[in-house]
């Protein structure tokens, strides 16, 4: 070979292993860009490089939207105007006492704004207000082992203190002080010994509020309502607002046949191990007692009213989310701080934020830090409203209606299923 053959074979060579080089780092090259757009880091940061653009070219209310739906939303605060006192000396006045009963060793402070919504509004319209705790002496005088029992016992002892007395779950608040208990005493006092009503997110009979007269039947009716923890099943039995549905077809349908037995809706919540078999024999229990809303007692010696879905002077308030109406509703159910929404500058804010997901979580629609007693008895207090919570009647009323045909639905379901449930028997 020429010398200039050489070189030029060198050269080619060298442009060659250059060339693949060449291409083994293009290669690498290609590795590297795939290896990172692989990597979660990078296509987290690519996604929220395009979250961050949309938002803010596209939604630029989102951020707002989204703190709205993890915190409470205070805005317009709504002053109530001048509360109307209850009138002492009208025939329509009437001696009421509200009755909370508490554990012994029970933290108030986790109902501490309900409790002090309904202080103060007993002491503007001069209703009486007690908080009972259930302690040694009750437990010995009533005899029955559960909280839930024992406090319709104590209640039927306390009724002597008023004429009528409105008992409350601890956790229900007052959301309008111009509404009066005097109203459902009122339209009831002829007909009933004790209201009962129908909680609205279910086809139950509440057990956790009544309105009762001072009677020798509200207070037999109650006792004997204490004593069925005795004859409660040893199953998934829902506590006294299981048991009060078995304790309506006892007390009232004890004798009637119908298509169903009575005795297989008590077999059905014998096998109840979950909120879906105590619903099926709530239903079961339900479809014995029919429409019927008075209740006469066999003996003849009272009646007992259960008012239907809405009517009533509470209702739970996170059927709606907390969204009320000044013209239809009075007393708010479920405020209990543990699932109170926080707001947002609140201090655990963010770790409280996920209580949205909680069952009965609400929002504090008042605005009121505290309420001053003084003013209460007094008469000059307002209550604050905070506004995003307050809706018109009609809003109100197409919100329920909703919720109302869907309890339809399921009650019907669930009803559907009590065959198979006796089947299993
Ligand atoms: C329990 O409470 C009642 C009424 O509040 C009271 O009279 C009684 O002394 C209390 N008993 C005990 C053991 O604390
Ligand atoms: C209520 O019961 C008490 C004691 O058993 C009795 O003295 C009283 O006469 C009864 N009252 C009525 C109105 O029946
Ligand atoms: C069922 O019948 C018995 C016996 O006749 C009677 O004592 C009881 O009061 C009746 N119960 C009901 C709920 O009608
Ligand atoms: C009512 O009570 C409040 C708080 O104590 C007081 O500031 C106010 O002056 C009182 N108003 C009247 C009219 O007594």
């Amino acid at each position: 070979m020429l010398p200039t053959d050489i070189l030029e074979e060198e050269q080619e060579q060298q442009n060659f292993q250059t060339y693949q080089i060449y291409q083994k780092m293009r290669r690498i090259a290609f590795y590297r860009l795939y290896r990172t757009a692989k990597s979660p880091i990078f296509i987290g940061f690519a996604a929220l490089f395009f979250a961050i653009c949309y938002i803010y070219i596209f939604q630029p209310h989102f951020p707002d939207e989204l703190k709205k739906s993890y915190f409470g939303e205070p805005d317009l605060i709504i002053t109530s105007p001048p509360i109307q006192r209850r009138s002492l000396n009208s025939p329509n006045t009437y001696d009421i006492g509200i009755l909370l009963i508490v554990s012994e060793g029970a933290d108030l402070s986790e109902y501490q704004l309900a409790i002090n919504t309904l202080k103060c509004y007993s002491k503007l319209h001069h209703y009486g207000f007690h908080i009972e705790w259930v302690n040694n002496t009750w437990y010995e005088l009533c005899g029955q082992k559960q909280f839930m029992f024992i406090r319709h016992c104590i209640a039927s002892n306390l009724l002597h203190k008023h004429e009528w007395t409105l008992f409350l779950d601890a956790d229900v608040a007052v959301i309008n002080p111009t509404r009066l208990i005097d109203t459902f005493v009122q339209e009831n006092e002829k007909v009933a010994d004790l209201i009962f009503f129908d909680r609205f997110f279910d086809w139950e009979i509440a057990a956790g509020s009544y309105l009762a007269k001072n009677s020798n039947y509200s207070k037999e009716f109650l006792m004997k309502f204490a004593n069925s923890e005795f004859s409660l099943p040893n199953s998934f039995s829902g506590s006294d607002n299981g048991a009060i549905h078995w304790f309506f077809v006892e007390q009232f349908f004890g004798n009637y046949t119908s298509q169903l037995n009575s005795n297989d809706c008590y077999k059905i919540w014998e096998i109840s191990k979950n909120f879906d078999d105590l619903f099926v024999y709530e239903a079961c229990c339900r479809l014995i007692l029919g429409e019927t809303r008075l209740f006469h007692d066999p003996s003849g010696k009272g009646t007992v009213k259960v008012l239907p879905k809405g009517e009533a002077w509470m209702r739970d308030g996170w059927i709606t989310d907390t969204k009320w109406s000044q013209e239809v509703d009075f007393m708010l159910h479920g405020w209990k701080h543990s699932i109170e929404m926080p707001t947002i500058d609140e201090a655990n804010a963010w770790s409280r934020a996920s209580f949205r997901l909680k069952f009965g979580k609400w929002y504090r629609a008042i605005q009121n830090p505290t309420f001053d007693l003084n003013s209460c008895s007094n008469g000059t207090i307002t209550w604050k409203w905070w506004s995003t919570y307050m809706i018109s009647k009609i809003e109100l009323q197409n919100l329920l209606m909703k919720k109302r045909v869907k309890v339809r639905q399921q009650f019907f379901q669930f009803q559907a299923l009590i065959p198979k449930y006796l089947k299993k028997l």
